[in-house]
């Protein structure tokens, strides 16, 4: 989110891929309004159903094995939609946090959100923070809520904040390295994901982690949002146990 205190530059978490199921999981949840013009239905009624597909997936999430997962939720192009969508998307976020945050609570999920909170309207920032603080003690999974959310704002704000700090004095750009670039984005308490998962049958990130993705394995699927649920996500989930990851070295054994 915006305000963020200065970063404490220690180990980010690590993936472990080694597993083969993947620690953190980002989810491009695409697909919503041609599911419902597929049904002869309003756009707002997919975004609802999509909103049960989430429900569903970060239930199956820590069962699967998971510990993270980063869902894209909306994007700061997303601004383009005619007024009416982007109030039905928002109208959604606030029905998921209201209806499922004690759930949350309960199971001990915490949830962070990433995306700035510039532009959003008051009650949403409100709802947002609400749902970061009553979760900040949980431990058992984590949810990335990336709302508002543009890879390029957010490394756009990182660099920002390395300029304040070396005109402050607090940084010499001989530091600056990657360690210091990802420990000012949002993401920096989430380790890199190790798989990305897009539905709705586009195969782009639209902006979704694109410092972070750089060596995650991706998986485009042909089922669309609110059709995608534990199923779905086991399914990426064997598809990535089926992939070799190099990492710009040799393939295990070789040589
Ligand atoms: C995903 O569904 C929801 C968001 C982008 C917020 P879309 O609304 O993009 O659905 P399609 O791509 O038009 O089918
Ligand atoms: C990506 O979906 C954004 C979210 C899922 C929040 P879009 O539907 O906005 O992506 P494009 O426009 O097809 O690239
Ligand atoms: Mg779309």
């Amino acid at each position: 989110m915006t305000a963020r205190p200065a970063p404490s530059e220690q180990p980010r978490p690590e993936a472990d891929g080694g597993r083969g199921v993947p620690a953190h999981v980002g989810i491009i949840m695409d697909g919503n309004g041609r599911w419902a013009s597929r049904h002869g239905l309003p756009r707002a009624i997919g975004h609802e159903r999509g909103v049960e597909a989430l429900r569903r997936t970060v239930k199956a999430a820590p069962k699967l094995g998971l510990q993270y997962l980063t869902v894209y939720s909306f994007s700061t192009e997303n601004w383009r939609r005619p007024v009416a969508e982007v109030s039905a998307l928002f109208a959604l976020l606030k029905t998921f946090i209201n209806r499922d945050l004690d759930q949350l609570i309960k199971e001990g999920v915490k949830v962070s959100v990433f995306g700035t909170r510039k532009g959003l309207p008051e009650e949403i920032n409100t709802l947002l923070e609400r749902a970061e603080r009553e979760t900040r003690h949980n431990t058992a999974f984590n949810l990335g809520i990336a709302f508002n959310y543009g890879g390029r704002e957010e490394i756009t704000r990182a660099t920002r904040a390395i300029a304040q700090d070396v005109k402050a004095g607090r940084l010499d750009p001989e530091n600056i390295d990657e360690a210091a670039i990802a420990a000012r984005l949002d993401t920096a308490a989430f380790p890199d994901p190790d798989l990305i998962i897009r539905t709705g049958e586009e195969s782009r990130l639209s902006n979704f982690l694109i410092w972070q993705s750089a060596y995650a394995e991706l998986v485009f699927m042909d089922v669309l949002w609110p059709e995608f649920g534990e199923a779905g996500l086991e399914q990426a989930l064997s598809v990535f146990a089926s992939r070799e990851r190099r990492f710009g070295g040799l393939k295990s054994g070789a040589g």
